[in-house]
């Protein structure tokens, strides 16, 4: 009995949610085909509870199965569907319809300064080696001190509690307009997840990451232009972080 009504509450509960048509217009590009991405303009059918994802999704199952983009937790945890969408670096999975102006179009694209591979797919290497290169893993090769293990009070943790938010989805990194010039400079998810470590004192390693991003392609880059903060979907606070950063060189400790 009470799965019969649980069973019908869902479909009824969903159709009872008005619909209104939206137009996606998606930055396609096949490099086997196209030498020029293209937009392409879908009208869709959707619901005021659904997400960019959701039409993604419909456009991919129910019109143009071709079309390519990554996602896979769909709740804003894996970091793998982020997306220009309307301009703006965006989750496409935390990104209700209702709250982008869906009386004109929905411009959604690829981020920028990544190489594009097909659709809304970039090439992550170049983000994810700079990622690598700040040693983003806790150094402690001494023991701790009871033998047991490493003690940290709450301010302690306080320090790097934001950034270990981080899940790499890089909004904050193609949104930088120091990474778009060359994409040379470390960007401020490697400098994030640098931070997180630097600032941890269980760790041992803050000088070889601190002398890492003491690099003319390091923090000293970062001309505080704040469209990594403004584009991060965990709301973690980049530029200060990185001011952070540059803050621990100059003193030479954390
Ligand atoms: Fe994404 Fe924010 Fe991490 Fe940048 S700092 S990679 S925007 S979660
Ligand atoms: Fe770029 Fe953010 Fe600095 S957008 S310039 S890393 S404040
Ligand atoms: Fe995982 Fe959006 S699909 S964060």
């Amino acid at each position: 009995m009470a799965s019969d009504v649980l069973e019908k509450k869902g479909p009824r509960a969903h159709d009872a949610v008005p619909t209104f048509t939206v137009t996606m217009i998606v930055r396609r590009f096949d490099p086997e085909v196209d030498e020029e991405p293209r937009w392409v303009d879908y009208d869709l059918e959707m619901h005021g509870t659904d997400r960019v994802l959701d039409a993604l999704h419909k456009i991919k199952w129910e019109i143009d199965g071709s079309l390519a983009f990554r996602r896979s937790c769909a709740h804003g945890v894996c970091g793998s569907d982020a997306m220009r969408i309307n301009g703006r670096n965006r989750l496409a999975c935390k990104t209700l319809l209702k709250d982008l102006d869906v009386s004109q179009p929905i411009y959604v694209e690829a981020l920028k300064g990544l190489p594009l591979e097909k659709d809304l797919i970039v090439d992550m290497e170049p983000f994810f080696d700079s990622f690598r290169d700040v040693q983003p893993f806790l150094m402690a090769s001494s023991k701790p001190k009871d033998g047991k293990e490493r003690l940290q009070s709450p301010e302690e943790r306080a320090r790097f509690d934001d950034t270990t938010k981080c899940i790499l989805c890089a909004a904050c990194t193609s949104s930088c307009p120091v990474f778009w010039t060359d994409g040379q400079y470390f960007g401020p998810a490697a400098i994030v997840n640098a931070h997180r470590f630097i600032f941890d004192s269980r760790d041992e390693g803050a000088q070889v990451r601190m002398d890492i991003l003491n690099d003319k392609e390091g923090v000293w880059r970062c001309r505080t232009t704040f469209n990594c903060t403004d584009a991060c979907p965990r709301g973690i606070q980049v530029t200060q972080a990185i001011a952070e950063v540059k803050q621990a060189i100059m003193r030479g400790k954390p």
